[in-house]
């Protein structure tokens, strides 16, 4: 079976059906190994196989407030684009669940960016947010996971408020901890749920990206943030 077969089988509508319909009902997503197995292998092979001259310390904040921070976090990226195998399975795949959330969410995502992450032991990204309001074009967050063999004892959880719940509930279930477990998937609005990535003590590798709207402006379509 081709890679592209497997992308495109029933498998993965029942997959963008449970996202949706999580997005709707509670603004976040969190499935548990359920990117297609053999993109997930791709993408894992592909980070693997990587020099660390292709990560970079990241930043925070957009272009020319771009600056490196060791308190707020000490992860290194690698933006992905079409060049490999992997980079370019992965953007297809991110393309049909832009175009499946577009159709049933009428979100009108436009475009996509993405990068790698590696944490290496005692790395950390304090509580942020992606996006805020009126600032930024960043709409829907998608995080997956690419560490085969996590024990409770590796740390590194993503954790995200949920500012909603807390407001709902006498039981405090707003703050949600995921495993940085192989094939998890995490998707959430933007602008709605902080998060931070507990230190970890292992080598933690994931892929970031977001789905933003349209912010074209004269004939420079949609400018990279
Ligand atoms: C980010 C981020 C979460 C993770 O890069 O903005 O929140 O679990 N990453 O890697
Ligand atoms: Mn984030």
């Amino acid at each position: 079976m081709t890679l592209l077969h497997t992308i495109h089988s029933g498998d993965t509508t029942s997959l963008f059906e449970s996202i949706t319909n999580d997005i709707m009902d509670k603004g976040y997503s969190i499935r548990p190994y359920a990117l297609p197995e053999n993109l997930a292998q791709l993408l894992l092979q592909h980070v693997t196989v990587m020099s660390d001259e292709n990560f970079k310390r990241a930043g925070i904040g957009r272009a020319q407030d771009h600056t490196v921070n060791d308190f707020v976090r000490t992860d290194e990226i690698c933006w992905i684009t079409g060049n490999s195998e992997a980079g370019s399975a992965w953007i297809k795949w991110t393309e049909s669940l832009r175009v499946f959330l577009n159709k049933r969410l009428f979100l009108g995502l436009f475009s996509f960016e993405s990068h790698f992450a590696h944490y290496a032991k005692g790395d950390f990204y304090k509580k942020h947010k992606d996006a805020f309001k009126g600032e930024d074009n960043r709409m829907l967050s998608v995080v997956v996971y690419l560490n085969q063999f996590w024990s409770p004892d590796d740390g590194g959880e993503l954790v995200i408020y949920d500012n909603q719940a807390e407001a709902s509930t006498i039981i405090d279930n707003s703050v949600i901890k995921v495993t940085p477990n192989f094939g998890t998937i995490v998707v959430f609005l933007s602008e709605d749920f902080p998060h931070e990535v507990l230190p970890a003590n292992r080598d933690r590798y994931s892929i970031a990206g977001w789905f933003r709207l349209n912010n074209s402006i004269a004939n420079n379509i949609d400018p990279p943030s």
